[in-house]
């Protein structure tokens, strides 16, 4: 190219851009995911221009058909490309152009990449955010299918990562399922704020072509227009708010992971992974490794580090648009992507997760997990806690420097002890009942909250 008549800009220019500036301006490669958003605003914003009665219905067919050529073209990738496509809008405009020569020309009226770009991100977040919400429901609805099957197997619940009181394993699932809720409502609350259209905004100042954004807004689906040009093509804060959802979300499935990594682990033997989510080594033959359980643990440091990098992208800015503004896309897009990997992932390995319950019931005859029970019996018989605690304390040590362990106290001990046949206080299933209460570990308790997990995924 030896002048500037291939650039959307080229009135004005005499010299086209240096090749090393072309390279650093193309977005293509990441905004080519665009295509069936730009398309879509390129068609409501052809029915905004017949509105305005700037295009004949006869012009509105024949640019929607042209749009609609170059989305096929480009989805075969039969469309040619051309190093001055600097993004998908302009590769849009430049295909519909050549098709229709001045008729395509006519599609940008009142219409800029500020505005383009802003409604295409929204379109497409919001498309793909339904696809992970199903996943995080599918995934929450594994976990809550699963915590009702093991709604009474008991399993030593850990604190600081070591054995602490006995719960279910049923009230464990549960746990990450109530998680998992929470990030929907977030998920759900971030849908209403980013169904806003910026379609109509124009450059900055929306244009004197007497456009009907509103129009435009319920054409695409959208819930609403911008109330304002300017924030409506300079603020990206909803696509900080889907990575930070994103990245809270991640978080909790890295935990989940962790769980899976720690009950999986032999020294352990709870559960195995089944083989379909795990790999062998290399090198060594006897090795099952738990991949997917590590990746997904891993996946969440990239998705917090997408924020971070949006954030520190923003912060800063003006308003109006500014070209960094293109930096928004790879992260948010890699949010959202690898979120929804990890979701998927980690649903088929829990679904297929085999759980050794006797393994967990077993690991509960450890006799320390029921230190609180006895120091609670002691309250109940009217002992202050601190003492109680102190006594039980004393009891433990005692029998430590004896190499004893609670089960082998004698009936006059535990009489001595203050709790008369306190060794039925050593058993899982005992100290589980014992806590009936709405939110701990019984299994009625994980029956309810199975029941209202239920309703609410329904909902979410
Ligand atoms: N590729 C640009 C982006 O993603 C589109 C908007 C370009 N606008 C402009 N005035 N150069 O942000």
């Amino acid at each position: 190219m030896t002048d500037a008549s291939g650039e959307l800009w080229a009135g004005r220019f005499s010299t086209p851009p240096a090749l090393e500036a072309q390279v650093l301006g193309r977005s293509l490669e990441v905004d080519r995911q665009l295509v069936f958003e730009d398309v879509a605003a390129g068609i409501a914003h052809v029915g905004a221009l017949v509105d305005a009665g700037l295009l004949s219905g006869d012009d509105a067919v024949r640019l929607t058909d042209a749009l609609e050529q170059v989305r096929s073209a480009i989805l075969a990738g039969d469309f040619a490309f051309d190093p001055a496509d600097e993004d998908i809008h302009s590769a849009v405009e430049r295909g519909v152009t050549a098709l229709l020569g001045d008729l395509g020309a006519k599609l940008h009226a009142g219409r800029s990449r500020n505005d383009l770009v802003a409604t295409d991100v929204r379109l497409h977040l919001l498309g793909i955010q339904r696809t992970v919400v199903a996943d995080l429901r599918t995934l929450a609805g594994v976990l809550v299918e699963r915590a009702r099957a093991h709604a009474a197997d008991p399993m030593p619940g850990t604190t600081h990562g070591r054995a602490a009181q006995p719960i279910t394993l049923g009230h464990h699932l549960c746990a990450h399922a109530w998680a998992l809720t929470r990030d929907l409502d977030r998920f759900a609350g971030w849908r209403t704020r980013t169904s806003v259209s910026p379609l109509g905004a124009g450059a900055i100042a929306t244009s004197t072509l007497g456009l009907d954004p509103a129009a435009t807004a319920e054409r695409l689906g959208f819930d609403r227009a911008f109330e304002n040009s300017l924030d409506a093509v300079s603020d990206r804060d909803v696509l900080q708010e889907c990575v930070a959802v994103a990245a809270i979300c991640g978080t909790h499935l890295s935990r989940l992971a962790a769980d899976l990594l720690r009950w999986t682990d032999p020294v352990l033997g709870w559960a195995e992974l089944d083989e379909a989510y795990s790999t062998g080594s290399s090198m060594m033959p006897q090795k099952r490794n738990p991949d997917t359980a590590e990746l997904a643990r891993g996946k969440a440091a990239r998705i917090t580090a997408d924020f971070v990098t949006l954030g520190a992208m923003l912060q800063g800015l003006p308003l109006g648009y500014q070209r960094d503004l293109q930096e928004d896309k790879e992260p948010a897009f890699d949010a959202i992507g690898t979120l929804l990997n990890v979701t998927q992932a980690l649903s088929g390995g829990v679904a297929t997760l085999r759980i050794d319950t006797a393994a967990m019931r077993a690991a509960c005859r450890d006799p320390a997990l029921y230190a609180t029970d006895l120091a609670e019996a002691l309250v109940k018989a009217g002992a202050p806690f601190r003492e109680a605690h102190r006594r039980t304390g004393e009891l433990l040590k005692r029998l430590d420097a004896e190499s004893r362990s609670l089960r082998d106290l004698t009936p006059q001990e535990w009489e001595t002890f203050g709790v008369p046949g306190g060794d039925a206080l050593l058993d899982p299933d005992a100290s589980i009942a014992a806590r009936p209460g709405v939110g701990g570990p019984s299994p009625a308790s994980v029956e309810h909250q199975c029941d209202a997990l239920e309703r609410l995924l329904a909902l979410a």
